[in-house]
């Protein structure tokens, strides 16, 4: 797997090849605001939006992130006006209709989460092939959150559960944190290791709810539209500056409360 971004052209940013974030999730988002910042269309600010998720998940492959996970739209984002949402339909269907060549030379599968049964037909087909012609990809895999809200994921994991024990397959007892992380959208997916949000907000937005209990939280005032390599980077290094402990301490102990705490 390549780890060969032309670093050169970044000089003032040094990653650690073997400290790279297994898993990276991108809340994207922006779009609307870099349009309006311009005095253009809200699509306009989409279209570019779609540009830098091509141009990232380039990145992310060249560096050797094996999961990338974008939220490209969520179950809240059904309540845009009708021709926005119809926009993003679009160009949605259109990417995955042109990147298929792209995603094959660079050998990364792409899968979606989220209740895709909601989508338009034209879209839950182009997606059907993509995840078909791609499912034998193994350098990264790109995952796209469609219509997915982190709590809506939690509700069918447990009805699916409930079922479960209903039908006497399963006992409540073996319910634990590995099962429901299972039963989730995201099942098969490691937990993300490094959440990125841009423009300024700094919200999980019913993302990854469950997911995300130790994933390091990186936001950026950088609006999506003008996310490429270089964010990526940044974000990268600001991950690896921080000091994972997943609740415990560093050994040796230090009784400092500010550093028993979590
Ligand atoms: C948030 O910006 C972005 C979205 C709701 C959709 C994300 C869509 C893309 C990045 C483009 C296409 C995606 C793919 C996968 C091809 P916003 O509209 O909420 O911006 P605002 O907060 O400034 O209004």
């Amino acid at each position: 797997m390549g780890t060969s971004l032309p670093l050169s052209e970044f000089p003032a940013l040094s990653l650690d090849p073997a400290r790279l974030p297994r898993h990276i999730t991108i809340v994207m988002d922006g779009n609307g605001r870099w349009a309006e910042q311009r005095g253009l269309a809200r699509s306009e600010g989409h279209r570019r939006g779609k540009d830098s998720v091509i141009a990232v998940v380039e990145a992310a492959r060249e560096l050797g992130i094996p999961y990338l996970t974008l939220f490209a739209f969520s179950s809240e984002n059904w309540q845009r006006p009708r021709a926005e949402v119809s926009f993003l339909m679009r160009l949605l269907h259109r990417y995955l209709l042109t990147e298929t060549k792209r995603l094959m030379r660079r050998n990364i599968r792409l899968i979606a989460v989220g209740d895709t049964d909601r989508l338009p037909e034209p879209v839950r087909r182009a997606l059907r092939q993509m995840e078909e012609v791609t499912a034998g990809n193994d350098a990264m895999t790109t995952a796209l959150a469609l219509s997915y809200g982190g709590r809506q994921d939690i509700v069918m994991a447990m009805r699916r559960l409930a079922r479960e024990v209903q039908a006497g397959r399963i006992t409540p007892e073996q319910i634990d944190e590995h099962l429901v992380s299972n039963t989730l959208a995201t099942a098969g997916l490691p937990d993300p290791d490094l959440l990125i949000r841009t423009s300024g907000e700094q919200r999980i937005s019913n993302f990854l709810l469950f997911q995300i209990a130790y994933t390091e939280l990186y936001f950026t005032d950088t609006l999506w539209p003008d996310f490429r390599e270089r964010e990526l980077l940044k974000a990268i290094v600001a991950y690896q500056l921080r000091e994972r402990r997943f609740g415990a301490i560093d050994s040796p102990p230090d009784h400092s409360p500010l550093r028993a705490a979590n």
